[in-house]
């Protein structure tokens, strides 16, 4: 199965930083957003990755590709190691399309109907970094082998932050997994069917490029997946599923903060001093 990574958003919650840097760059510590979510797809048994990108993305585009120049200067350094963690990703296949105008997350996936074809797709939206035992994408994979509908990734969110999610309701089929029967893109808190909020981690199938084709400009004047996905449930189960995980919103300033804070607690490296300073501020913060 191919993964769809949407990267070519402008990325304006992070601005100045994504002024010149695409937001998928922006490290947690030492290893870019956009590692930690094709790391989670390899793990995930997935090999075959596609890339919606943009002008001003090349380093994205660069990102997985050996760099000869910094090769040689490591190697003559003894420091070939250090991109050790990167050299495994130089073998798989990256197909990179370029989406001319920000015209949505459904206009980026729709453009990868020429690549995906007529098969089943999983997308993935790096700036939704997923700690978990098992990959999140890897538990999305089985839902689907099980029930062989699109699967959509839920969490819960305070009824406060409603507004910022595409919010669901329905029926639960089993533990964990519930059939979609109401979807709103970003509603009010008072309109809100529940706080079953959609999380950047998919698995579509084909059938959804038609409908996308077909949708009009959304919220926000962007055409987005969800619309589609409305227009897929009348043809089609569409399922939801609360991963097992935490997940960590590192596309905005806050959610970016909690991010690394929490990645630096769970690395070895970084576990002990992080753990240190906390204990330092929070013995400082009392004074
Ligand atoms: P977001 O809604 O997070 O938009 O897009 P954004 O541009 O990345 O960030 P903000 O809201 O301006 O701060 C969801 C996903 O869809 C991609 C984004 O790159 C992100 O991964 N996207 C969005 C596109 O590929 N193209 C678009 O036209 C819009």
């Amino acid at each position: 199965m191919k993964i769809v990574f949407p990267v070519a958003g402008v990325g304006t919650r992070f601005l100045p930083a994504t002024k010149e840097i695409p937001k998928e760059i922006l490290p947690v510590i030492d290893k870019p957003l956009i590692q930690y979510a094709v790391e989670e797809a390899v793990q995930s048994g997935l090999s075959d990755f596609v890339f919606i990108t943009a002008r001003g993305k090349e380093a994205l585009e660069n990102y997985f590709t050996p760099n000869p120049d910094l090769d040689d200067f490591l190697k003559r350094h003894q420091k070939s190691h250090l991109l050790d963690g990167l050299r495994e990703f130089y073998t798989k296949n990256f197909t990179y399309i370029r989406q001319k105008q920000a015209l949505g997350f459904g206009h980026a996936i729709a453009l990868a109907e020429k690549v995906v074809g007529g098969e089943p797709f999983a997308i993935s939206l790096p700036d939704d970094l997923i700690i978990s035992r098992q990959p999140a994408m890897a538990q999305l994979l089985e839902v689907y082998e099980k029930y062989k509908s699109p699967v959509i990734a839920f969490m819960e969110v305070p009824s406060a932050d409603i507004p910022r999610y595409g919010i669901a309701a329905g029926k639960f089929i089993a533990d964990r997994v519930f059939q979609i029967e109401k979807l709103v893109e970003k509603p009010a808190i008072a309109d809100a069917p529940s706080n079953f909020a959609v999380i950047g981690r998919y698995i579509m199938t084909p059938d959804i490029f038609p409908l996308l084709q077909a949708t009009a400009h959304g919220a926000g004047a962007e055409i987005q997946l969800t619309d589609a996905v409305i227009q897929l449930m009348k043809k089609r189960r569409v399922l939801g599923y609360f991963f097992e995980g935490r997940r960590f919103d590192a596309g905005t300033t806050l959610g970016y903060i909690e991010t690394l804070i929490h990645v630096a607690l769970r690395r070895e490296d970084t576990r002990d001093f992080t753990r240190r300073i906390l204990r330092d501020l929070a013995e400082n913060e009392k004074l």
